[in-house]
C-alpha cells in the first residue's frame, strides 16, 4: 500500500502526498494530473509505466520532466512493509528513464489499476517479478497490463503464449467447471451491484457468431433476457471486467502461492480512476462503500487501501457515512491564481472532509467549485435578482423586467420566490 509520494518537476505542480490506509479520494477540474497521480502511483508500486509495458495503451506512458534543464525525482514510501523506507528514484536524462536501483524493492502488496478508457493494470508480488540481476534467469512479466480489448479477449506474449485468458473464456469455463472461481465471481457481481434488486448475475452460456467458437458468459438483465456480456451497457461491462480481474488475480495469486509453498498477500490497493464513469446516480452511490468491502468476499484477511479519482458529487456524497480521518483522505487538485504572478498554478490540498449531506452542497464545495448548482443562466439571474434585493432603493421597473425573466428560468416552487414575492408585494413592484 501506498504511503507518501513527492513528485519534483514533473507534471503539472510538485507535490507531496501522503495517502490513508483506506479510501483515498482524488477530485479536481479537467487536465490538472489526477490520472496523472494514479499513474505515478502505479509505477511507485510496480516499477513500470502501463504503456512500457503494453504499447497497446494510449495512457500511461513514461513521466517526463517539465523543466528538461531540472533533476527531476519521484519520492515514495509503502505502508505495511517491514521497514518504512522512503525511496527517492530520479529521471536519467541521457537514457530517458527513470533510474531504478536495482533489489528487489518493498512489496506493496496486491495493486489493481483502471484506468479511464477501460485499460487495466494487475500486479501480483507472487507472478511478477522484478530482475534485481543484470544475469537473472527469470524471464516473468514485470506486471499484467490490458488494452480495453485483451480484457475481454485475453493477454498474449510476443511469443503467442497466453497470460490471461481474457473474460469471455475464463468466465465461461469456471460456469462450467462450478467450482471456486464461480463462486467467487458471483459473490463480487453481487457485491459490486448496484442494488439487490438489481443483482448482476451470471445467466446462461451462449453463442453470438458462427465465426467465433467460443462460448460466450452472459448477464441476467432485471427484464427477463439474458445478454451476452459483449453486448452489457457501458457501465455493466466497467463493473464485471473489474469483478473479473480481482477474482482471476485472486484465483491466480492463490494458485502461485500454493506453489510457493507461502500465504496469500493480504494487502490491495485499487488505484480506479473516474470511479463513477458510465454509473448512473443510484449506482454512483453504492460503488466505493461496495469497493471498500469486495476483498471481504475472496478473504477474510485482506486490508485494501483504495485511491480513487471522482468528478461526481454523488460519489462524495455516498461516502459520507464512511469516511474516517484516521484512514482515509481527501486530495482535491486546483488551479490558483497568486498574488503578483500571471500564471495560476496548480495546487494539491488535502482538504478536511467535512459531511455536507446534500449532492448539491457538494456541488459548490471544495471539490467541485461551481458557483450553484443551476444551470448558468439561472445562476446570472439569480445574482442579478440577489442584488436588486439588497439595493436600499430598488428600482422598480427593473425589478418588473427581472421578475419577467424569472418566471421564465426558475421553477413554480423554487425557495427563491418566498423572498422575491415577499419584498415585491411589501414595495408593490409585484
Ligand atoms: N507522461 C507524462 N509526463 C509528464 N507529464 C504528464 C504526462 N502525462 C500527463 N502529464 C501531465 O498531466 C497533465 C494531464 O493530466 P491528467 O490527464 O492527469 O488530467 P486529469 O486531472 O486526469 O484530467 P481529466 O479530469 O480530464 O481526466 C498534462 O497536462 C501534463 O502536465
Ligand atoms: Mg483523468
Amino acid at each position: 500500500m501506498l504511503k507518501h509520494l513527492k513528485l519534483t518537476n514533473i507534471g503539472p505542480a510538485d507535490t507531496a502526498l501522503e495517502f490513508g490506509t483506506r479510501l483515498n479520494l482524488i477530485t479536481g477540474d479537467n487536465g490538472l494530473g489526477k490520472s496523472f497521480l494514479l499513474d505515478i502511483a502505479w509505477w511507485a508500486m510496480t516499477r513500470k509505466w502501463p504503456a512500457e509495458v503494453n504499447p497497446k495503451l494510449t495512457a500511461g506512458k513514461i513521466a517526463l520532466p517539465t523543466d528538461k534543464k531540472k533533476k527531476a525525482e519521484i519520492g515514495f514510501s509503502f505502508t505495511g512493509v517491514s521497514k518504512t523506507k522512503a525511496n527517492v528514484i530520479a529521471f536519467e536524462p541521457r537514457l530517458q528513464s527513470w533510474n531504478i536501483p536495482r533489489g528487489r524493492p518493498a512489496n506493496p502488496g496486491l495493486v489493481f489499476y483502471a484506468m479511464a478508457d477501460g485499460s487495466f493494470a494487475v500486479w501480483d508480488p507472487a507472478r511478477n517479478y522484478w530482475k534485481t540481476r543484470a544475469d537473472d534467469a527469470l524471464d516473468r512479466p514485470p506486471a499484467y497490463v490490458f488494452s480495453p480489448k485483451e480484457v475481454w479477449d485475453g493477454l498474449q506474449r510476443d511469443d503467442g503464449s497466453w497470460l490471461c485468458n481474457g473474460l469471455i473464456r475464463d468466465w465461461a469455463s469456471w460456469q462450467k467447471e462450478k467450482g471456486r472461481a464461480l463462486d467467487y465471481l458471483v459473490a463480487v457481481l453481487a457485491s459490486l451491484s448496484p442494488s439487490s434488486a438489481e443483482r448482476l448475475q451470471p445467466g446462461a452460456l451462449t453463442r453470438i457468431s458462427l465465426d467465433d467458437v467460443r462460448d460466450m458468459p452472459t448477464l441476467k438483465m432485471p427484464y427477463g433476457q439474458d445478454v451476452a456480456v459483449v453486448h452489457a451497457s457501458s457501465g455493466m461491462r466497467r463493473i464485471i471486467s473489474l469483478a473479473y480481474f480481482l477474482v482471476w488475480c485472486w484465483e491466480e495469486h492463490l494458485k502461485a502461492k500454493e506453489l510457493l509453498g507461502e500465504e496469500p498477500e493480504t494487502k490491495t490497493t485499487f488505484l480506479i480512476d473516474e470511479v463513477e464513469s458510465h454509473l448512473h446516480p443510484r449506482w454512483q452511490r453504492t460503488v466505493v462503500p461496495a469497493l471498500m468491502q469486495v476483498m471481504a468476499k475472496l478473504t477474510t484477511s485482506a486490508k485494501v487501501q483504495l485511491i480513487a479519482v471522482t468528478h461526481s458529487p454523488l460519489i462524495m456524497a455516498s461516502v459520507e457515512p464512511q469516511f474516517d480521518d484516521q484512514q482515509d483522505t481527501w486530495w482535491d487538485l486546483d488551479l490558483v491564481r497568486h498574488q503578483g504572478n500571471r500564471t495560476p498554478t496548480v495546487v494539491f490540498s488535502n482538504r478536511r472532509f467535512v459531511r455536507l449531506g446534500d449532492v448539491s452542497r457538494w456541488l459548490v464545495s471544495e471539490a467541485f467549485d461551481l458557483g450553484s448548482a443551476r444551470s448558468l443562466e439561472v445562476e446570472d439571474v439569480l445574482e442579478q435578482a440577489a442584488q436588486i434585493l439588497s439595493e436600499e432603493v430598488i428600482d422598480h421597473a427593473k425589478a418588473k423586467a427581472l421578475d419577467v425573466k424569472l418566471r421564465t428560468l426558475l421553477g413554480d416552487t423554487d425557495p427563491f420566490w418566498v423572498r422575491w414575492r415577499f419584498v415585491g408585494e411589501k414595495q408593490g413592484w409585484l
